[in-house]
């Protein structure tokens, strides 16, 4: 394997580990952490970094050819919470940075592009349980709109250009190395550090609001696996769905509760209520799984374990 990766939006919450992740597998020198502010100091110090506004397509250019850079992994996007309260620029944040990329592989100065989509694509009208890959799509959120929208010019640029673009719809990310901003689930992180700091989680959504979710490190290692799989083998050139577990806000706190006796939580559902209503409870993701044989690893309780033992380092 002889790539030389791109990352934008490598300070996010999922940049920040899969540029960790890229660079144990592909070498440090050989995968270029980008963002459009300076990032995690670990990721800044174990190899190249460079600030790129990821709609910039001229700056990304130049950084493809200063590298030589084969693949581009684009992860700068603005989540379903924040885009809601600035839908302009939600828009252009998420579509410009998507075609600035398409069309580069496009113009051939890049082999391959990783673009994750995501759940808000369903909306009110999608089957809640075990949703499908192809389903009725009707999302009611901007972000919804823009990975929509995204995945539909994924295939067109796949099938017009011939571009190897992959995709995957991914559940809510659960982490604790980088924290999520903006996004409906991540309720499911910041309750974890609320434990140990407080004692104390005040929810933003009701207790029986079920969501997919999924560990960081199944997320990541689904990327790879994804992006490494044979041309002919990646059947879905939207976005696959992609699923590991699914709970409500009662049962992760009844879970860190386990390991947190005194642990305390009050519901205090805000407008991010609606968002996560309009979502799927849990997806179906067979493709993935025959396709290029995607399995998940953590389960809720392995989750916390993890987590848990990680933060009170
Ligand atoms: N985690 C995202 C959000 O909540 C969903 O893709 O916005």
């Amino acid at each position: 394997m002889n790539e030389t990766i791109l990352v934008l939006g490598a300070s996010g919450q999922i940049g920040t580990e899969l540029t960790e992740k890229l660079r144990s597998v592909y070498g440090k020198k050989q995968v270029i952490a980008s963002d459009i502010r300076g990032g995690n100091a670990a990721i800044m110090a174990s190899g190249p970094f460079e600030i790129i506004d990821a709609t910039d397509k001229e700056t990304i250019l130049k950084t493809v050819k200063k590298y030589k850079v084969t693949q581009v992994y684009l992860l700068a996007a603005m989540l379903s919470a924040t885009a809601e309260k600035y839908p302009q620029k939600a828009w252009n944040l998420n579509m410009n940075s998507l075609l600035a990329v398409l069309d580069l592989a496009k113009e051939n100065h890049i082999k391959q592009v990783y673009w994750p989509s995501s759940i808000a694509v369903f909306g009110p009208t999608t089957p809640k349980e075990n949703t499908p890959q192809k389903t009725i799509m009707e999302p009611s959120t901007v972000y919804g709109i823009s990975k929509l929208s995204g995945e539909f010019w994924c295939n067109y640029y796949h099938k017009k250009y011939g571009v190897d673009v992959r995709s995957l719809r991914f559940p809510g990310i659960i982490s604790w190395k980088s924290k999520p901003g903006g996004g409906t689930t991540d309720y499911a992180v910041d309750i974890y550090f609320k434990a140990l700091e407080d004692g104390n989680f005040n929810c933003f959504l009701s207790e029986n609001t079920r969501l997919p979710m999924m560990y960081m490190d199944d997320a990541v290692n689904a990327t790879i696996q994804l992006m490494q799989a044979k041309s002919e083998a990646i059947k879905v050139r939207t976005s696959y769905n992609l699923a590991a577990i699914d709970f409500t806000p009662k049962e992760i706190f009844e879970e860190i509760k386990k390991h947190v006796p005194d642990f305390t939580i009050t519901y205090n559902p805000d407008f991010r209520q609606q968002i996560a209503d309009s979502w799927p409870s849990n997806i179906n993701d067979s493709e993935a799984r025959k396709d290029w044989n995607w399995k998940h690893q953590f389960d809720l309780a392995a989750i916390t374990k993890d987590i848990l033992i990680n933060l009170k380092k």
